[in-house]
């Protein structure tokens, strides 16, 4: 038995899905800790995309069971929507195979309206969030005033707590943001008919892993976003609002740190960040369309161009130390065909001096200039390439200068979106 955590390294969007899909085939339980329908996960299985926002990204496999730990913030709706969809597309979904943490916190229509709002008074100062009420549904679970899945499945309770926090919403909603306000009633018949969907999905998930764990079952943690929009090591304030790093597994399930064996930090590339905030090797360029257009790099929740750039081993050497990587998942190693000569950022300039720890001061990062490290590019299609030895010379040489610099060993190279299109050089699982 081996339990692993996959992360982003990077600002998100590194092919989380995808990966956690191909080693889906080895773990029998899924479970996403963190975030909510922020994220975005694509998984393309014979040529199908299938785009997921809550679900774990083991439910496209039979005979696995997907959790969603008590970490993530739930939209209901958006939940029930996912299901119907994957229903529809022939995945079978019921409680045998997909459980919801009753301590999971509950996104409400008001958290929607705050994050809409805040972002519309900020103006140029926005942060760029995905609007879907993620930073406020974090912040009255902080603050001790959310309502949970325990909460929703007891209408009586449900109540109470709606209640009890309403008027203070729609004041700040009415007189500080000069928005729309809720209404009782409206939200009760709306998330009524949510708790009856949901009643047979909410279970212990960390009773759940506990006793997987103690039958020999693999669990596999899925991270959302990646470790630079944490909310304590990312570039604050250009963040999201929860913990992306692997250490929240265990606070986000339920699961005590000596219970995980592996971290694999998945690394695009390239960069690219959807939003707002410092982005120090960012291209303004046509490589930087290029890279733009071939990977397709567009937000899979919000649809939003994403921004690119060179790959920065300052931030995946920042990564591996925070999440104590002991593996790497390369992706999109296909989009860098054809360019001739490829960048790696090794360290930044800052005013006289170079920086090779990632700063934490957002003005110094935004004043660093990337200091490269150039490297032959290739040109050859890379899609169909299922062995190492196979990749041309210089790919590989690609691969081994990450691997040096991170002083971590690859253990996967993806070369297209589909699930065949992997490398897997070692199953972080270890022999089965
Ligand atoms: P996630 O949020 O980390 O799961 O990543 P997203 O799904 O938001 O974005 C990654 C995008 O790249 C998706 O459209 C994937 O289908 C696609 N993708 C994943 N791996 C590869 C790869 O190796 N090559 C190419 N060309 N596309 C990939
Ligand atoms: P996956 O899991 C990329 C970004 C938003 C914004 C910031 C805060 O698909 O990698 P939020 O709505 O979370 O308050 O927005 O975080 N962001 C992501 N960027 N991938 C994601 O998830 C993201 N989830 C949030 O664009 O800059
Ligand atoms: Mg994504």
């Amino acid at each position: 038995m081996s339990n692993i955590v996959v992360i982003g390294t990077q600002w998100g969007d590194e092919g989380k899905g995808k990966v956690v899909d191909v080693l889906a085939e080895t773990a029998r339980f899924i479970v996403r800790f963190q975030g909510g329908n922020n994220a975005g996960h694509t998984m393309v299985v014979d040529g199908e995309p299938f785009i997921s926002h809550l679900i774990p990204s083991g439910i496209l496999r039979p005979n696995k069971v997907c959790l969603i730990g008590n970490g993530v913030v739930v939209d209901p709706g958006v939940l029930i929507e996912e299901i119907r969809h994957l229903r529809d597309r022939g995945i079978s979904l019921d409680p045998d195979n997909f459980l919801i943490s009753e301590n999971a916190h509950l996104i409400m229509p008001y958290h929607k309206l705050i994050d809409h709002g805040r972002e519309r008074l900020k103006g140029d100062k926005k942060i760029g969030t995905t609007g879907r009420g993620i930073g406020p549904c974090y912040e009255d679970k902080v603050t001790r005033r959310g309502i949970r899945f325990c909460d929703l499945i007891n209408p009586e309770i449900f109540q109470q707590k709606l209640s009890s926090i309403l008027g203070e919403k729609n004041l700040y909603l009415k007189d500080f943001l000069k928005s729309e306000t809720v209404d009782k009633a409206a939200i009760l018949e709306e998330y009524l008919p949510y708790a009856n969907a949901l009643r047979p999905h909410v279970a212990n998930v960390s009773v759940l892993i506990s006793q997987a764990v103690k039958a020999g079952d693999h669990v596999l943690f899925e991270g959302a976003q990646g470790t630079h929009l944490d909310i304590d090591h990312g570039t604050y304030p250009y963040v999201t609002s929860s913990n992306t790093v692997a250490g929240n597994a265990c606070c986000g399930a339920g699961i005590g740190p000596t219970q995980i064996h592996g971290v694999i930090g998945m690394v695009k590339a390239y960069t690219t960040r959807v939003g707002r905030g410092p982005l120090p090797t960012e291209l303004h360029d046509e490589i930087g369309d290029r890279i733009q257009q071939k990977g397709a790099e567009f937000g899979a929740t919000t649809g939003r161009r994403r921004r690119c750039g060179w790959l920065d081993m300052v931030v995946v050497r920042n990564s591996a130390r925070i999440n104590s990587l002991t593996g790497l998942a390369i992706t999109k190693l296909d989009v860098l065909s054809g360019i001739e000569n490829l960048m790696i950022c090794t360290a930044y300039r800052y005013k006289q001096d170079r920086l090779t720890e990632f700063p934490s001061a957002l003005g110094v990062l935004e004043e660093c200039e990337p200091i490269y490290e150039e490297l032959p590019g290739w040109s050859e299609d890379i899609t169909a390439i299922q062995d190492v030895d196979d990749l041309p010379e210089n790919a590989r040489t690609y691969v081994k200068r990450i691997e040096e610099l991170v002083e971590t060993p690859v253990q996967i190279i993806s070369v297209g979106p589909g699930r065949n299109q992997t490398i897997v050089l070692q199953n972080p699982f270890g022999s089965i």
